[in-house]
């Protein structure tokens, strides 16, 4: 699922004093009213007589009804191929649906007021029916009532009211569009590169598929609905589709009828008890590949053409295995006993875990032996590992209001390194994927307009608050959290609690409590420290500690790391520490005061100090500077004896201490240097992405060059270290050296070193010389993207050409990414103008352009013009990734009053906060440059001139 930001303050307060209001009384009540009806827009349906409509109090459905079965009947007109021969002039193509939908429910009180979810749906007054199905006697319907707010309710007003604890079943027709944008209904098109001989009569090669995307407020675009994830039921779909075409559903197929020459029915068996956001169903001339035979059917859907080519047979193959792996580790099988999954040409996540029915982007899924990087079976592995997970986090047990979607995401990420791990040992990848969620929450959370993990339910009303809860912060830091949590209390309580959460919660809801009060019963040995005592520091508050530590006496204090120095925060968080003191084993203490305090075991006498070894806990840390000295003088005379992900996560700290002014800049600086020597992955990523910020600031200043000349020279033994295999365009054995052996291309080549460019131009020349392209799949996205930037329009024209060309999704995406790699500004203009045309480049994909074309310094300023001068389109994919992307550079004055501007003047739906937090970003970004200029270019002039004496 994709990302979000915030909630307008004002409307925040606004629930807040509702719900206190609603608890209030009557008179309270009525303002209540009146605050609300401002604003309110509700529209009686055309055919409504006497309306009389109630406004809705609040944006949560009222608890008295309860669903238990939609019996749903979808008739979708769409075709998956035009046929022009029947109307050249107005094609046969509709996104027009219709349906009808019987829902049965329970009456928990008595009322007269049915609350449903419904959203751009044209719903008929006639037939509805509502009948007690107790007594078979139907009850009138005196109004309905479709509110065009935020709570988007449709409420039905009945002549008299319902009884308490009783069964009713409610008959509802409607119409509706497919929808433009890649949510709700929705259709994705791709081309069949080989139309077989049956189709001669087709002249076109273009194909339609039909899916769903409802997570998490869009199940109501499709049928009215009680929209909330706690408002479980069981689903039972009967679709209408043109022959020719194959529906996919939740559950099993029942039966599949052809009604006429044109139409089929296919009707599939009723779901397991779920909730509405996992609806889902898809039509379309997909082909599946089958995984190996086991007790759950898994079969993956793909263009026919990508199935010939065996693209989805590594999918099929790990998913079984991961499932199996899920399985024995949660003690839950899987149920029902199918699975499909989907690769679709068009989606706005990776993946998206409908129960039964999981999609994925094609190029999340689809990997081709000798076209497809080794590395991207990483991202292959990772998102169905994800997606999967959320069968037993999201799907079975799932969180009881959108506040906790954490439950769901974290879980998903943290469970998946282990599935990855497991499916493929070699890889080594715990630590990487580890480093980049680490990396991703530190970074995000270090921020004043960040969030707690977990926030009070009447703080997420809105659809647009509730997409906002899809962040870095439900992903990445929710992931570290657990992680945390498993180490400290073990890894067997801390599994035995989740099982015994699982077993305790299927088919219902829980909230971050629930958990917790599992965990700690799962404990062997009780602790002070207990599960919900110290874990309450960690997620009701934002942002996380940086502990001190002073190794001459010993005293330690923690305090709120954020990049804004000038704010005081007063959070203190029970901080776990595993620390190792030079030769001596790793040790074990709580934090669990401000400070500062004394700690014997902090006293290094010579020897350093490191802190938060392995990186298990959420926070960065800070010594004296002796210590950092020390520290410095191992990595420079005897790396190894710190742990590798410490030897990035020193770069990571004293890097980011730096942009928070609490290190000075040339001590953290210094942490590069014995990367020169370094050939792990870990160390050498974190430095680059750290760097990344200096390039960022610094790019268009005289810093400039220097930087270039120091990385080119610290990179260089790296590069010669791979040297004979890249010139062979072969890669070495192990997935973590491939990592660095991509890695050195890029840092070498972007920072001119001229071995490595010589190296792109003899081989992308080859490939546009000879036609054939030799390039070892490994080494294709750096050296497209490289060759690029040292080419010119030749070489741009030849990329674009193989872009529109490959049929290959990982391909496809290399290539594009490469096109934003040029130096040249027109051809960067150029393809953001393509990027609005989606035959050129897919919607899906627009984010993804845009962010490329702003990581370039030649872009920037493009990108910006760009997405304010097409808001509209381009925000439609992911907006908060897109604010990220575009700003990423900003660091003067001009700039923080053009955001404002920006937050002004545009509709900025889900991305309220993520400008926030840009405009915060780039104030502390212009205090830091303003602040470090000097010392920074001072420390480059220096070693560089250092560089040039040997
Ligand atoms: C094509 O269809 C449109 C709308 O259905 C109709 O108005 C038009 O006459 C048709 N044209 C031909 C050539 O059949
Ligand atoms: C419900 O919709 C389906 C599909 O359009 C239709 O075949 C069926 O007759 C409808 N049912 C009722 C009771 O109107
Ligand atoms: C399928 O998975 C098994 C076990 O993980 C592995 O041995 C086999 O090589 C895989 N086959 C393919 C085609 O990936
Ligand atoms: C660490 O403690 C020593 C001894 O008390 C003191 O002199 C020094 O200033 C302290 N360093 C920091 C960074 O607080
Ligand atoms: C950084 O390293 C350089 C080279 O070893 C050294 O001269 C300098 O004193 C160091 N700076 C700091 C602040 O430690
Ligand atoms: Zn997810």
């Amino acid at each position: 699922m994709a990302k979000r930001s915030s909630l307008s303050k004002g409307l925040a307060v606004a629930f807040v004093v509702l719900t206190v209001s609603a608890i209030g009384g009557m008179v309270a009540m009525v303002t209540l009213f009146k605050i609300q009806m401002n604003g309110i827009n509700a529209t009686a349906l055309p055919d409504t007589t006497t309306p009389s409509p109630t406004p809705p109090p609040i944006m949560r459905l009222p608890k008295t009804l309860v669903p238990e079965l939609y019996e749903i009947s979808l008739h979708t007109d769409f075709y998956s191929r035009i046929i022009e021969e029947v109307n050249v002039t107005s094609p046969n193509q509709s996104t027009l649906f219709t349906g009808n939908v019987t829902i049965h429910f329970h009456t928990v009180q008595s009322t007269d007021l049915i609350y449903l979810h419904c959203k751009d749906l044209d719903v008929s007054h006639h037939p509805s029916r509502l009948l007690n199905k107790e007594y078979n006697i139907g009850i009138k319907i005196k109004s309905m009532t479709q509110y065009q707010n935020q709570s988007e309710f449709l409420v039905i007003q009945l002549e008299e009211k319902l009884q308490a604890k009783m069964n009713y079943s409610l008959f509802l027709s409607f119409k509706g569009q497919m929808s433009t944008y890649l949510e709700s209904l929705f259709v994705s098109t791709y081309t069949e590169a080989y139309p077989s001989r049956d189709f001669e009569e087709y002249s076109d090669t273009l194909r339609y598929a039909a899916a769903t995307h409802l997570k998490p407020t869009q199940a109501r675009t499709l049928f009215p609905c009680f929209d909330e994830p706690q408002m479980k039921a069981v689903f039972k779909l009967t679709l209408f589709h043109r022959v020719g075409t194959f529906a996919q559903g939740n559950a099993e197929m029942e039966g599949s009828d052809i009604m006429s020459e044109e139409w089929k029915q296919t009707r599939f068996v009723s779901t397991e008890k779920m909730s509405t956001y996992l609806f889902g169903f898809t039509v379309s001339e997909f082909k599946a590949t089958d995984s190996p035979k086991g007790r759950v059917s898994i079969k993956t859907y793909t263009r026919p053409e990508a199935k010939e080519a065996g693209h989805a047979i590594y999918a099929a193959n790990i998913t079984r295995t991961i499932l199996l792996f899920y399985e024995d580790r949660f003690e839950i099988n899987y149920q029902p006993l199918k699975i499909d999954q989907i690769a679709l040409p068009d989606l706005v996540t990776t993946g998206m875990e409908n129960w039964g029915l999981i999609t994925y982007q094609e190029a999340s899924v689809l990997y081709q032996e000798g076209v497809s990087s080794l590395l991207h079976k990483e991202k292959v592995a990772t998102v169905i590992a994800h997606e999967l997970a959320h069968h037993w986090f999201g799907n079975l047990v799932t969180m009881s209001w959108w506040n906790d979607v954490w439950l769901n995401e974290g879980f998903a990420t943290y469970s998946s390194y282990f599935a990855v791990d497991h499916v493929e040992p070699d890889f080594k990848i715990k630590d990487i994927l580890i480093m980049r969620d680490l990396h991703e929450a530190l970074k995000e959370d270090a921020l004043i307009t960040s969030r707690p993990l977990a926030v009070l339910p009447d703080d997420v009303q809105t659809p647009s608050e509730i997409k906002e809860m899809f962040d870095t912060v439900s992903y990445s830091k929710g992931a570290m959290l657990l992680r945390m949590l498993a180490d400290f209390v073990g890894e067997t309580a801390f599994n035995q609690g989740v099982k015994t959460y699982l077993k305790a919660f299927r088919g219902a809801t829980t909230e971050t409590t629930d958990l917790w009060q599992h965990i700690e019963s799962a404990r062997l040995v009780k602790n002070t420290f207990t599960v919900s005592k110290v874990m309450k520091t960690w997620t009701e508050k934002q942002g996380y500690p940086v502990i001190n530590i002073n190794t001459t006496n010993g005293e330690i204090f923690q305090k709120q790391f954020l990049f804004n120095g000038s704010i005081t925060s007063s959070h203190w968080w029970y901080i776990p520490i595993w620390f190792m003191k030079g030769s001596l084993e790793t040790a074990f203490l709580w934090l669990a005061v401000p400070g500062p305090v004394k700690k014997e075991e902090f006293i290094s006498g010579k020897d350093w100090i490191l802190a938060n070894v392995d990186c298990l806990g959420f926070y960065r840390v800070n010594y004296n500077l002796e210590n950092w000295q020390r520290l410095l003088w191992q990595l420079e005379y005897k790396p190894d004896r710190i742990p590798v992900i410490n030897r990035g996560q020193l770069i990571d700290d004293a890097l980011n201490l730096a942009r928070a002014n609490l290190l000075d800049v040339t001590v953290a600086l210094n942490f590069t240097f014995f990367l020169r020597n370094e050939r792990e992955f870990i160390p050498w990523d974190s430095a680059v992405k750290n760097m990344e910020y200096f390039f960022l600031m610094f790019d268009r200043s005289q810093v400039y060059g220097l930087m270039q000349e120091y990385l080119r020279s610290q990179v260089t033994g790296l590069y010669e270290f791979f040297a004979n295999e890249t010139n062979a365009s072969d890669v070495p054995k192990t997935h973590s050296l491939q990592h660095s052996q991509i890695l050195a291309i890029k840092v070498a080549c972007s920072n001119g070193l001229p071995e490595c460019l010589e190296m792109v131009e003899s081989k992308f020349g080859d490939w546009m010389n000879n036609g054939t392209n030799k390039i070892h799949v490994n080494l294709r996205s750096t050296i497209y993207c490289q060759a690029m930037a040292a080419g010119g329009q030749a070489e741009w024209d030849f990329a674009w050409e193989k872009f529109q060309s490959s049929t290959d999704s990982s391909e496809r995406d290399q290539l594009r990414h490469a096109l934003s790699c040029t130096r040249q500004t027109w051809l960067l203009n150029r393809l953001l103008e393509y990027s609005l045309n989606p035959d050129k480049i897919r919607l899906t994909d627009v984010a993804s352009v845009v962010n490329d074309v702003a990581e370039n310094p030649a872009g920037q300023a493009l990108a910006w013009n760009f997405i304010r001068a097409h808001w509209d389109y381009v925000s439609q994919g992911d907006p908060v990734w897109l604010i990220e992307a575009v700003t990423r550079r900003f660091s003067t004055k001009f700039e923080v009053e053009e955001l404002q501007r920006f937050a002004e003047q545009y509709d900025l739906g889900p991305t309220v906060r993520a400008v926030h937090k840009a405009i915060e970003q780039t104030q502390v970004n212009m205090n830091w440059v303003n602040k470090n200029k000097d010392r920074v270019l001072q420390w480059f002039k220096v070693i560089t001139a250092h560089l040039d004496d040997k």
